[in-house]
């Protein structure tokens, strides 16, 4: 069975209604991303850092998967695949996703501010202030800051590397480490890319395939092109 990597960004969770970070209306153009993004920010105004994440997981919890992501899912019928997920959503999961990595974190999740092991599911939107881990320290968001390692980029990078083909979708490969991903394909190894903007592939040395449609529309596309030119 072909191994299919599918690398996905703040894009493919677009359509559900969820913002992304860069285009015009994105995230980052009404936040800094030091005032709720870093390690710094957590320790200097940890009320602004928690809202944020508050509000994040109140959106997340009124949206559905979209048919970008039930695609996804649906490749397993046919393929072996893994996901690789710059975000910190759960709709790779709910639309039937088995195998999905988090490179930045999971928002349905809390960790100890001591312990980076110790993470806690999180039922409903809200983070109150002073929750607590089981080890007595405060918790907070499971998230992958700006300036804090990636510890699941090793992983991601050895699935990257079994890949027979790999998928890029709605990712501006603008951050790092994870934008690095797409250089650990093995060298022929085709590369999809669906994305209606025009994301950084200056890196990517694969040949590439890109569909400019809207997730929702162009991935559901490329499911039966991969059936129709793998199977
Ligand atoms: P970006 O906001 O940087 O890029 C979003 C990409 O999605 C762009 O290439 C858009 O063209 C594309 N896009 C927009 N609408 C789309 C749609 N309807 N369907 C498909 N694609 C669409 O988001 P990421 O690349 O995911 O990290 O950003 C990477 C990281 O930066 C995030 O994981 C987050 C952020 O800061 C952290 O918070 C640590």
């Amino acid at each position: 069975m072909k191994k299919i990597v599918v690398f996905t960004g703040a894009g493919v969770s677009a359509d559900s209604g969820i913002s992304t970070f860069r285009d015009a209306d994105g995230l980052w153009a009404n936040y800094r991303i030091e005032d709720v993004c870093t390690p710094e920010a957590l320790k200097r105004n940890r009320a602004l850092v928690v809202e944020f994440y508050n509000i994040r997981r109140k959106e997340l919890l009124s949206v559905e998967p979209n048919p970008a992501h039930y695609a996804i899912a649906e490749l397993e019928k046919s393929f072996d695949v893994e996901v690789v997920t710059q975000n910190v959503d759960n709709l790779h999961e709910r639309a039937g996703s088995s195998r999905v990595t988090h490179l930045h974190g999971e928002l349905m999740k809390l960790r100890s501010e001591r312990n980076p092991n110790l993470i806690v599911p999180i039922e409903g939107w809200e983070q109150k202030l002073d929750d607590r881990a089981e080890d007595g320290a405060l918790l907070r968001p499971h998230i992958v800051f700006f300036g804090e390692s990636v510890p699941m980029f090793d992983r991601a990078t050895q699935i990257a590397a079994e890949a027979d083909v790999m998928v890029v979708v709605g990712t501006s490969l603008a951050v790092y480490p994870a934008a690095m991903l797409v250089r650990y394909a093995r060298a022929g190894v085709p590369i999809y890319v669906v994305d209606p903007g025009n994301p950084d592939v200056s890196m990517i040395r694969n040949p590439i395939t890109h569909i400019k449609e809207r997730g929702a529309v162009g991935v559901p596309q490329l499911v039966e092109m991969l059936k129709n030119e793998y199977l």
